[in-house]
């Protein structure tokens, strides 16, 4: 008789992108005329640009004509794509990181949830409380945070770094008694939008590599960093390559939500003791994955391109004018908001006492706008609620004018 995996029993609930569409679908089909904003969960809504829609298109005539077909992609990506990635994102900003450290991959969900894979059950991981679900969920499923307090929402195994007003939402460093093998970092920050300074990130790396711990630092958003001396890569800290694994997407920089397309960068002087990360990542890749789409690899490409960045500059500055619409909107009509400025992701504190799924109901129910409680990411999102820029910029408008507009 076969047995299952047990630890998927102690995931509470479903998914918080689950749970949330299947509330708001349920809504829709009871109130079939009402026109729903969803500025919910952090899908964008721009159209691919023209430079990745021209090698999308190239690429798959390639793929209809004998002399150019690909079969099967290198496992860890083409060189082409690696090269582009580890000389504009890295070495152009001064990091050492060459393009055999760079492994592609259909985006940075499935390597953040795959990436625990190379440790240790017995790990301790350290987590932002509020955090993305995945970071956690996935060492849960993998049987390593202990058991759950529902009354808490809390792990017993788990380090949580609480991510709140009074620390501008960037966690402190563990406490005496607190280390961590495995820390998670996100910055710019889902779900807060905070971001850390140079100095502070470089501050992590020094912890990291004091106690022997490696860094899980996901920089999906940097490409919304608008402010001089953040970080956009752990790389730019001294002493990162020998602690840190950095986490990147195409989503949200270039649009590839439904295109998936991203990358791990494994240093190969990670090492625990003489194992190297990078050599048993790479040994994971061949053994469970076949390489993204040669089609998305030349998309990819082309965001490397001058026109590719001029366009893709032109999109993030659209959904950053929306950012800046909710951030400055809410905050007019005495909401207490962060988050927004290096960052599509607007954090706010809900009004009266609300809870932060009480606030949901209401919005959905009073003004048809689905954001993301913040409870769902952690128990000190408690009180708070996610708005995301990545709407059009009338749905935006729209939306903003609705809440501000709400009986409470
Ligand atoms: C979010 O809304 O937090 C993100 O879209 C989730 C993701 O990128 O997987």
């Amino acid at each position: 008789m076969f047995k299952i995996n047990e630890n998927y029993l102690k995931l509470p609930g479903s998914y918080l992108f689950s749970a949330i569409g299947k509330k708001v679908n349920a809504y829709s089909a009871a109130h079939p005329d009402k026109k729903i904003i969803r500025l919910g969960i952090g899908d964008v809504t721009q159209p691919l640009a023209p430079a990745i829609l021209e090698a999308l298109h190239r690429a798959v005539d390639e793929m209809g004509r004998a002399e150019t077909f690909r079969g099967y992609a290198p496992d860890l990506g083409y060189e082409f794509l690696r090269s582009a990635i580890a000389g504009q994102d890295y070495q152009a900003r001064g990091c050492e990181i060459s393009a055999d450290e760079i492994f592609v991959s259909d985006g940075a969900k499935c390597d953040s949830a795959n990436i625990q894979e190379l440790f240790s059950l017995d790990n301790r991981i350290a987590v932002c409380d509020p955090v993305y679900p995945v970071y956690v969920d996935s060492n849960v499923m993998a049987g390593r945070t202990g058991t759950y307090d529902s009354a808490k929402e809390t792990w017993s195994d788990v380090i949580y770094m609480p991510c709140t007003a009074d620390n501008a939402f960037a966690p402190e460093l563990p406490g005496d008694g607190q280390t961590p093998d495995l820390i998670y970092l996100c910055f710019p920050n889902n779900p807060t939008g905070a971001v850390i300074s140079k100095a502070r990130l470089q501050e992590w790396v020094d912890y990291a590599n004091r106690v022997g711990a490696v860094i899980l630092f996901d920089a999906a958003y940097e490409a919304y960093i608008s402010e001089p001396d953040i970080p956009h890569s752990i790389y730019e800290c001294e002493g990162a390559r020998t602690c840190a694994i950095e986490l990147r997407s195409f989503s949200k920089n270039a649009g590839f939500t439904g295109l998936r397309l991203g990358f791990t960068v494994v240093p190969k002087e990670l090492k625990c003791g003489d194992v190297s990360l990078h050599g048993m990542w790479a040994r994971r890749h061949g053994t469970k994955y076949n390489g993204a789409p040669y089609i998305v690899q030349r998309a990819g490409e082309a965001v490397y391109s001058p026109e590719g960045k001029a366009q893709l500059k032109e999109q993030i500055a659209a959904y950053m004018k929306n950012a800046a619409y909710i951030f400055n909107g809410l905050k007019e009509a005495g909401y207490t908001v962060s988050g927004g400025v290096n960052s599509p992701y607007i954090w706010l504190k809900t009004p009266g006492g609300m809870s932060s799924w009480e606030f949901f109901d209401c919005l959905l129910e009073q003004v048809n706008v689905v954001g993301t409680p913040g409870s769902g990411f952690g128990p000190n999102g408690e009180g708070y609620f996610r708005l995301t820029a990545f709407g059009s910029y009338e749905n935006t408008v729209e939306a903003v004018d609705r809440i501000r507009k709400l009986h409470l």
